[in-house]
């Protein structure tokens, strides 16, 4: 807006003081252009996100926690704050709201992304998006109708990395071949035998039925809470109730690395196997497949997870047991191996001379990302601009993982209807696409 139009649309007053019209007093259409945003889950992870919002307007707080709360609040003195996120979204209006960070525990990523969609505002959720395959489905679909005005972004913020570009172009331009299989481990074990036992109530300071929110009951223990800043999530998201083990911790990062490069949608199957069932825990020790159908670039491929220490064959002359956290794409031509921040080629055979692969030109390669939270708010101001972790391509990441989940809980190969997001061959196995949740609380509210 030329300064003339916007001076003749607000009232100046004598001291030079703006007072904007109707509603207007801040957010993404005042004149700094500053978004209105709430932070829910104010310490841990959400400390990692302070200076990125710091720029914007921190408008309201909200965490279960009042010391957490607190903590927040010394840093954005001016936010109302709140113990219950859905009193902080009822609010949105009369706080201007325009986007909220979310750093919740992953039982509530899905219910409180649904929740400020459908109050039309951006979303940045941590990783997870959700923790069963319903919940994945409805964030995504809420967002595809409103994906022409709203940001979304999920904290997989290794995706900026360059190396993520690299390994895309590598793949596009058939440095492996033609693409046939992509594998992706992580190989962290955190081993629990079950819920941890009642100890006592809670401290005055934790809302823990909030805490527990839309989660069945389970007693109070202090070791949900005994984590250090930003790793209090180990103490917790094994727990089927609470998260998806390795799929929504590590794996949401380490799976990223593939799906940025296999340009796959919703698979036609999955099939998995892992350690004994344990109906309190996720398991460690799993691996899960999925078939994927060609797209315009490449044929079908298979993708494969492993977790817990299981692993994929390594491919000759390689050990992928050097990665911890890692990816490997196999084609006709040869093996990418990639880490978060390396990439090595290994062509097929002794006379292997790569002469099949033409590297794009430098002004061909993919631009860098920047700032992966501020490509989120650059997003939430400019609808034109894109994210690079949207709700569509986190929401069928994760789905397809913890369909994985499924297949490996019915232990059967599962037929998949993306389209419906039904299991056509294993009527059991539709039982678990979805959580329970305690009365009052909705996940599409
Ligand atoms: N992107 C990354 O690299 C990365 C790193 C660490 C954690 N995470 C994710 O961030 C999230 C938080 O992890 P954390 O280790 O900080 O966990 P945490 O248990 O410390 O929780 C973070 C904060 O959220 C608050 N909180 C929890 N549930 C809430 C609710 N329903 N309403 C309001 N506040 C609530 C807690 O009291 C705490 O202050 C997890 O989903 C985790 O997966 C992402």
């Amino acid at each position: 807006m030329q300064r003339r139009e916007f001076l003749k649309s607000t009232f100046v007053t004598g001291v030079g003081l703006l007072i904007l019209p109707g509603g207007a007093r801040a957010g993404r259409n005042s004149p700094g252009n500053k978004l209105n945003i709430a932070l829910i889950g104010t310490w841990g992870r959400g400390e990692a996100h302070f200076d990125a919002i710091g720029s914007e307007n921190v408008v309201a707080l909200c965490d279960v926690n009042e010391d957490h709360l607190a903590f927040g609040a010394k840093r954005f003195p001016g936010a109302k704050t709140y113990i219950d996120w859905r009193k902080l979204l009822d609010d949105h209006k009369a706080l201007g709201l325009d986007a909220v960070v979310c750093c919740t525990a992953d039982h509530t990523h899905a219910f409180i992304a649904n929740w400020a969609l459908n109050r039309e505002l951006h979303v940045y959720m941590e990783k997870p998006l959700a923790i069963s395959v319903e919940e994945a489905r409805v964030v995504r679909a809420n967002w595809l109708k409103r994906k022409n005005k709203l940001a979304t972004q999920v904290g997989m913020q290794r995706h900026a990395n360059p190396n993520f570009n690299r390994i895309l172009e590598l793949i596009r331009d058939g440095a492996v071949g033609e693409l046939q299989a992509a594998y992706a481990w992580g190989n962290r074990q955190i081993r629990r035998p079950g819920y941890l036992p009642a100890a006592g109530a809670p401290p005055a300071n934790l809302h823990y039925d909030l805490w527990l929110g839309p989660s069945p009951d389970h007693p109070y223990n202090p070791g949900y809470f005994s984590g250090g800043p930003g790793a209090n999530c180990l103490q917790w998201n094994m727990y089927w109730d609470f998260g998806a083990g390795q799929i929504g911790d590590m794996g949401s990062h380490t799976m990223d690395l593939l799906w940025n490069a296999v340009d796959a949608k919703l698979p036609t199957s999955a099939e998995a196997k892992g350690e004994k069932f344990n109906p309190d825990v996720t398991p460690v020790e799993c691996e899960s497949h999925f078939d994927h159908p060609a797209n315009d670039w490449r044929g079908p491929i298979r993708v494969h997870w492993y977790q817990g220490g299981l692993m994929p064959n390594s491919p000759p002359n390689y050990d992928l047991n050097k990665i911890d956290h890692g990816a490997m794409f196999k084609g006709t031509k040869g093996f990418l191996v990639a880490g978060f921040d390396s990439r090595v080629l290994l062509p097929l055979g002794d006379n292997a001379d790569m002469t099949y692969y033409k590297p794009r030109p430098q002004d061909k390669m993919l631009p860098p990302i920047g700032d992966f939270q501020q490509q989120w708010i650059n997003a939430c101001k400019n609808p034109s601009l894109k994210t690079a972790c949207d709700f569509e391509y986190s929401g069928d990441m994760i789905e397809q993982m913890l369909l994985g989940l499924v297949a490996y809980r019915v232990g059967k190969k599962l037929e998949y209807d993306g389209a419906t997001g039904r299991v056509t061959n294993v009527a059991e196995a539709n039982e678990l696409l979805r959580h329970t949740y305690r009365p009052g609380w909705t996940l599409n509210g």
